[in-house]
C-alpha cells in the first residue's frame, strides 16, 4: 500500500534546511504544497501510516486535498480532529489523541501529521513525542504564525492550570510543509498577528530584512511572491538560531523578543482572544521592548519611531491602550512577569536591543526599573 511514491511533479518551492545532525529536516515553502504532501512525505517515510491530527475548522478547508494527495501516493491515513482554540492544548485532548493513535494501531515507524495552526502543531507534536516513546512527525502549518514560528524548532506541548506551554518536550519534526496559498483563507486579523513574528526576525537580527519588509509588506499581505520570500527568510532566521541553540541555553532566547511583555498582556486579559491574540501581544511587547531599551539609553527615539511606524502601517496594535477594556494595575503585571519561564531566581531576563537587528539577551534586569517603566506605560 505504502510502497508507491506518486510521480507528482513538485510545484515551485523554497527549501530551508534545519541543521540538527541526525535530527535535521527540511521546511518546504510554496503555494499549493498540500497538493504535493503525499509525494513529499512518501519521499522520507515511504512505509508510514499517518495519523492526521487536524484543527476542525482547518479540516473543513484543507483536509480533503491533503487526504487526496496522501492517497495518490499510497499513504494510508486516518484523521482525528480537535476543537479550534487554545483550550484544546490540554491534558484531556492529549490523552484522547494518544489513545486514538494507539487504538488505531499506529506503530513506532508510523507518523503523526499536524494540520492547523500553533495549537494543532504543539499538541500533535507532543502526542508524537510521547506515544510509543516517539513517532515520526510532520507539520503542515496553516497560519502565518505557525509557518514562521511554532512549526519550526521542535517546541511541543500543552498548557497547565499553572500556565501556558508548561508541559511539553523539545521534539523535532521530520518535515515541515508550509503551503502559503492556504494563508489566502486566513482571517485578516490572524494574518496580521502572524506578521508580528515575521517583523520580529528583522528586529532581532536582520536590519536588512526589516528594511525589506518596510518596502514589501503589502506584497506579503496580498499573497505575491513576497509572501514566500518573507516566510522563507523568517524560517531561515529561526533555523539558524535553532541550529545554534536547540534547547534554549542561550541564543534561542532572542526569539522571545517582545514575548515577556506580550505574554503578560495576554495573561492580563485572561487570554480572551476577542481582546488580544498572541501576535498582537507580541507587537505591543516588541514596542515596549524598544521603548524600554530607549529608556535604558541603549537606542535612540528614532529607532522606536521607525519600529512603531511599521507595525502601525500594517495595522498591528502598538500601545497598551490599543487593547480594548480595562487592564489590571502594575503590581498584577509584575506578578505575572515574575512567574514567566524567563525568570531565574528573582532576576528578570529581557530581550533588549541596541538598534534594529541588534537584539540581545539581558539577564538580571532590576524589577524596580521595569515596574516604574510599566507604571508609566499603563498610565499613558
Ligand atoms: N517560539 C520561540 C521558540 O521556538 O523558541
Amino acid at each position: 500500500m505504502a510502497d508507491t511514491i506518486a510521480a507528482t511533479a513538485p510545484s515551485e518551492r523554497t527549501t530551508v534546511h534545519v541543521d540538527l545532525g541526525a535530527r535535521s529536516y527540511d521546511i518546504l515553502i510554496g503555494r499549493g504544497l498540500i497538493g504535493d504532501a503525499g509525494y513529499q512525505i512518501a519521499s522520507i517515510l515511504p512505509k508510514a501510516r499517518l495519523a492526521i491530527i487536524a484543527d476542525e475548522t482547518v479540516a473543513k478547508l484543507h483536509l480533503g486535498s491533503l487526504s487526496d494527495s496522501l492517497s495518490a501516493s499510497g499513504l494510508g491515513h486516518t484523521a482525528y480532529t480537535l476543537p479550534s482554540g487554545e483550550s484544546s492544548k490540554c491534558f484531556a485532548e492529549f490523552e484522547r489523541l494518544c489513545d486514538e493513535v494507539l487504538a488505531g494501531r499506529f506503530e513506532r515507524g508510523d507518523a503523526i501529521v499536524a494540520l492547523g495552526g500553533g495549537v494543532a502543531g504543539d499538541l500533535a507534536g507532543f502526542v508524537a513525542s510521547a506515544t510509543r516513546r516517539g513517532m515520526a512527525f510532520v507539520q503542515v502549518p496553516t497560519t502565518l504564525l505557525a509557518q514562521v514560528d511554532s512549526s519550526v524548532g521542535g517546541k511541543t506541548g500543552i498548557n497547565s492550570r499553572h500556565g501556558k506551554n508548561l508541559i511539553g518536550a523539545f521534539y523535532q519534526p521530520s518535515l515541515v510543509l508550509a503551503d502559503t496559498a492556504v494563508l489566502d483563507t486566513l482571517p485578516p486579523r490572524d494574518f496580521r498577528a502572524g506578521y508580528a513574528e515575521v517583523a520580529k526576525y528583522g528586529l532581532l537580527g536582520d536590519a536588512e530584512f526589516f528594511a525589506w519588509l518596510e518596502t514589501n509588506w503589502k506584497g506579503v499581505f496580498e499573497g505575491g511572491p513576497e509572501r514566500e520570500e518573507a516566510v522563507a527568510r523568517s524560517c531561515q532566521a529561526k533555523a539558524d538560531i535553532v541550529a545554534a541553540d536547540e534547547f534554549e541555553a542561550g541564543k534561542r532566547a532572542l526569539l522571545n523578543l517582545g514575548h515577556t511583555f506580550g505574554h503578560a498582556l495576554e495573561s492580563a486579559v485572561a487570554y480572551e482572544t476577542e481582546r488580544l491574540v498572541h501576535g498582537e501581544g507580541v507587537s505591543i511587547g516588541m514596542m515596549l521592548a524598544h521603548e524600554f531599551s530607549a529608556r535604558l539609553g541603549l537606542v535612540g527615539e528614532d529607532t522606536v519611531l521607525r519600529v512603531r511606524a511599521h507595525l502601525d502601517d500594517v495595522g498591528l496594535p502598538v500601545r497598551i491602550q490599543d487593547i480594548p477594556g480595562q487592564l489590571p494595575g502594575v503590581d498584577t503585571f509584575m506578578d505575572i512577569i515574575a512567574q514567566d519561564k524567563k525568570v531565574s531566581r528573582g532576576a528578570l531576563t529581557f530581550i533588549l536591543t541596541r538598534g534594529i537587528g541588534e537584539a540581545f539577551v539581558e539577564k538580571g534586569v532590576d524589577p524596580g526599573v521595569v515596574t516604574e517603566f510599566l507604571r508609566e506605560k499603563l498610565d499613558q
